[in-house]
């Protein structure tokens, strides 16, 4: 019998990556996505990389009403929990906004899960809850909370809020995954990083500039004290991403309790290092100028990424040449993204 799982924002950049690798893994998936920053036009792509167009539900996670006929409807092993919005700066404008959505979606899903007996939830956290860390790399253990953003806090809250669960209910297992900076794209060219407006991330922009949609990079700032000036990252390909949640259900499966994993390559990579991996596996120009810093970047901000491989057996696969040329072949074949 296939286990079910319910993948909230599985039309979402890393949730249909990982709707894929559960499908090809015999998982049953049910989908829930609102789509504020996503399009169905993801779905018919699932359907044409797969062969099964997966269930899905066009409801909001805060949908008390929607998120009970989801649960009364499917018998759900876990959760995978995609659903929130994302953007470090949004979050400064609109705090309230990452509140309610972020954390109000998981408050609603969390009672379903219960009123079901669903004791299995994967998240999706961020290595924004680092804050401003004192060393590199960094560690499961080190200290989380000293954050600057709103976006930051609603990760923090969340996990706070799982493991207050986890101390008073023996049965419930959050399988907490720390992301750092995901890059790439499916092999296929048909899905991939499709940002609303300008991007503010680094690979989007990049591929942007050279399918001609944006003029130029603006690199924020030479002068932080790293090799060359430019801020590190831990750029981890969306595929080994992706596979890292099959790899968390099967850890569910041994019934962990609350367990929590950085998942990222272990590799520090500088902005210039992916501006020049990005034209040279590639062969396109990306012109580009250094302005000043944004502010709130850490010089640096990469992973240890033992535990994972310790606990789970995770091991990124592909390198930051294959995440550029995956991120390039995504967007010349969709310059306009998933819009016609
Ligand atoms: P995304 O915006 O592409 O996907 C999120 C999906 O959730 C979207 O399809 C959106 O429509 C949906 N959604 C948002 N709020 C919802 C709600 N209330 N109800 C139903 N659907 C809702 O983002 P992503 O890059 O795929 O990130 C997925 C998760 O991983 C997010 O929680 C994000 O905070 C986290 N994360 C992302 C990164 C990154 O760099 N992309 C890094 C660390 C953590
Ligand atoms: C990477 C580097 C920029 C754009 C953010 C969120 C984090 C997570 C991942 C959700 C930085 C530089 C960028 C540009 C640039 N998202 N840069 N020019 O800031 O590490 O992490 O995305 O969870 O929460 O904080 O990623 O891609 O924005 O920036 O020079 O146009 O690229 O200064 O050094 P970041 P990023």
């Amino acid at each position: 019998m296939k286990k079910t799982i319910l993948v909230t924002g599985g039309l979402g950049y890393i949730g249909s990556h990982t709707v894929i690798e559960l499908i090809e893994n015999g998982y049953e998936v049910v989908i829930v996505d609102s789509l504020v920053n996503s399009k169905l036009e993801v779905l018919n792509r699932l359907e044409t990389i797969t062969g099964v167009r997966p269930t899905f539900y066009e409801y909001d996670v805060r949908d008390e009403e929607g998120m009970e006929k989801i649960f009364s409807n499917h018998d759900i092993f876990a959760v995978i929990h995609f659903a929130g919005l994302k953007s470090v700066g949004e979050s400064v404008q609109k705090p309230q906004l990452y509140y309610d959505n972020n954390i109000g979606s998981t408050e609603v899903l969390l009672k379903k899960m219960k009123e079901h007996g669903v004791h299995n939830i994967v998240f999706s956290s961020s290595a924004t809850v680092y804050g401003q860390p004192e060393r590199m790399p960094l560690y499961e253990t080190d200290p989380i909370g000293n954050v600057t953003n709103p976006y930051a806090e609603t990760k923090v809250k969340i996990e706070e809020m799982l493991e207050e669960i986890s101390k008073n209910d023996p049965e419930f297992n959050p399988v907490i995954l720390r992301y750092f900076n995901p890059i790439g794209a499916h092999k296929s060219g048909l899905i991939g990083e499709d940002p609303n407006g300008i991007p503010n991330n680094l690979m989007p922009y990049i591929t942007q500039v050279a399918v001609g949609k944006l003029p130029m990079l603006s690199v924020f700032g030479n002068d932080y004290p790293t090799p060359d000036g430019t801020c590190i990252r831990d750029y981890i390909h969306v595929v080994d991403l992706a596979h890292g949640h099959l790899l968390a259900l099967k850890k569910l499966e041994e019934k962990p309790g609350r367990v929590i994993y950085n998942l990222g390559t272990g590799v520090g990579t500088s902005v210039l290092e992916l501006i020049n991996a990005f034209m040279e596996a590639n062969h396109v120009n990306i012109p580009y100028k250094i302005v000043g810093r944004r502010p709130g970047d850490l010089p640096q901000s990469y992973a240890n990424a033992d535990k994972a491989f310790r606990e789970m057996g995770f091991k990124t696969k592909y390198t930051i040449v294959d995440s550029c040329r995956d991120s390039w072949n995504w967007q010349k074949k969709n310059p306009k993204g998933f819009d016609k």
